[in-house]
């Protein structure tokens, strides 16, 4: 853990970034990789911590995987030929990985011992486990299965038709990865569409995955082929630069490689009814994951309401939306968002007592949070509680502020970002 002082003085940002790989798509293109036959290349891959700890996992289980740079090669025998691994999988802070390889594992033919740190041992993991035992798995952990470590013990597996008692894509994806391995036909029903990258990539590794408003199904016993993966740029890493860009004074900034998928692209909307000069150039290509360049420019805001399904499109992103609303005229309202509090913190408390410290008028509610703006920032020490995202909203933060903002834990913020600080470098 190390402090880091910031002090920026106020600098109008200029210039065009390129967005490192997005995190969740990452994560599954080694997953897939591991569980597909045969070779699959990925490029753009994020060198993220949580990304990291996926590789590890992986190759403890006997997959053979390269990295470099930002190309990743995964050489698989294909799930039925993993090794059981002889040490723990160790999950870090990634909360994706545990996730979903608790879905993949449970219908694998190996035992194997599942930890992570000491954020990941305070989060809910009985959401998963539940519809996974209902499957037929075989899972044990502390607390009957609810915290890590967990202990799972491969084993055939039976369909299962569930409804989503939280809009959740981990738990949807390791209900569908079970499924994959399952004897008949798996049934996921949302009610509120979750991030859908799971079922674009199995599509894209051959399997059949059908979706009719918000009914999604999956016949068991299909097998994966190795294939290439084209990560694209994580709207959620862009979201910490296309607030500063909107808020810092006399900006511009130019965002490449933006991955817009219509599941993740909330934050968009928000800017947009907002006030926000952003434009948004789609890219003609023909990816899985569509993708687009993003210019923001600095804009007079306007508070406003962020509620009901809008939420899984941007929940990752509502730490930075709640200091962008500090800047914006009026009251904005994040509602609906009660899931902020199984995040890598409790993003609610997180969020709005590190921006009373500076000077923001903020308040908790049960489900998110009211923002009065707009409020100059001042000087201040802040918490990151170990959480990437409110490590990125405090130094965005130190941009505006007046005087230095001191982040008492920056290293978290290669979780998602390793290359954070050299990006506000280039734009400043
Ligand atoms: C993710 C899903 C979201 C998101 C997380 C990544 C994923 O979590 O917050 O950062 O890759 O599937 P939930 O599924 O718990 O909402």
């Amino acid at each position: 853990m190390s402090e880091k002082i910031l002090q920026y003085d106020k600098p109008s940002l200029q210039g065009t970034l390129t967005i490192p790989g997005d995190k969740s798509v990452s994560h599954r293109s080694v997953m897939f990789g591991a569980i597909a036959t045969g070779k699959t290349t990925v490029e753009g891959f994020l060198l993220g911590e949580d990304c990291l700890s996926t590789i590890d996992c992986f190759r403890k289980l006997g997959v053979k995987i390269d990295v470099e740079g930002t190309n990743v090669s995964i050489d698989s025998p294909g799930i039925e030929g993993w090794q059981e691994p002889t040490e723990v999988l160790y999950t870090g802070n990634s909360g994706t990985t545990t996730r979903l390889m608790l879905g993949i594992l449970a219908g694998s033919n190996v035992h194997s011992v599942m930890t992570g740190d000491a954020s990941i041992g305070k989060r809910p993991m009985r959401r998963v486990i539940d519809p996974l035992r209902q499957m037929g798995a075989h899972i044990t952990g502390r607390a009957d299965g609810q915290y890590t470590p967990l202990a799972i013990q491969g084993t055939a597996l039976q369909a299962i038709d569930y409804h989503m008692p939280v809009a959740s894509a981990q738990v949807k994806s390791a209900i569908l990865l079970a499924g994959l391995r399952a004897k008949g036909t798996t049934i996921v029903r949302e009610n509120e569409v979750s991030r859908d990258h799971t079922e674009r990539m199995l599509r894209q590794f051959g399997a059949q995955v059908d979706e009719v408003s918000g009914v999604i199904s999956l016949k068991g016993g299909q097998t994966l082929t190795g294939t290439h993966v084209s990560v694209p740029g994580d709207i959620s890493s862009a979201a910490f630069f296309l607030v500063a860009g909107a808020i810092c004074e006399n900006s511009k900034v130019t965002l490449e490689n933006v991955g817009v998928n219509p599941t993740r692209d909330g934050i968009i909307e928000v800017l947009q009814s907002m006030g926000a000069a952003i434009t948004v150039l789609p890219n003609e290509d023909n990816q899985s994951e569509p993708t687009a360049t993003i210019t923001i420019e600095t804009s007079a805001l306007k508070g406003t309401t962020i509620e009901g399904d809008i939420i899984p499109r941007l929940i990752d992103e509502i730490p930075i939306l709640a200091l962008l609303a500090t800047q914006a005229n009026g009251k904005t309202i994040i509602k609906d968002a009660e899931e902020l509090k199984v995040k890598e913190t409790d993003r609610i408390t997180a969020v709005v007592d590190e921006l009373k410290k500076l000077g923001a008028t903020i308040e908790a509610t049960e489900d998110g949070m009211i923002i009065e703006g707009p409020t100059p920032l001042r000087s201040a020490s802040i918490k990151t509680y170990g959480d990437h995202r409110i490590g990125m909203m405090g130094a965005v933060a130190a941009l505006i502020a007046d005087g230095a903002v001191t982040l008492d834990d920056a290293e978290c913020i290669a979780v998602s970002y390793p290359s954070f600080f050299e990006h506000i470098e280039e734009v400043k």
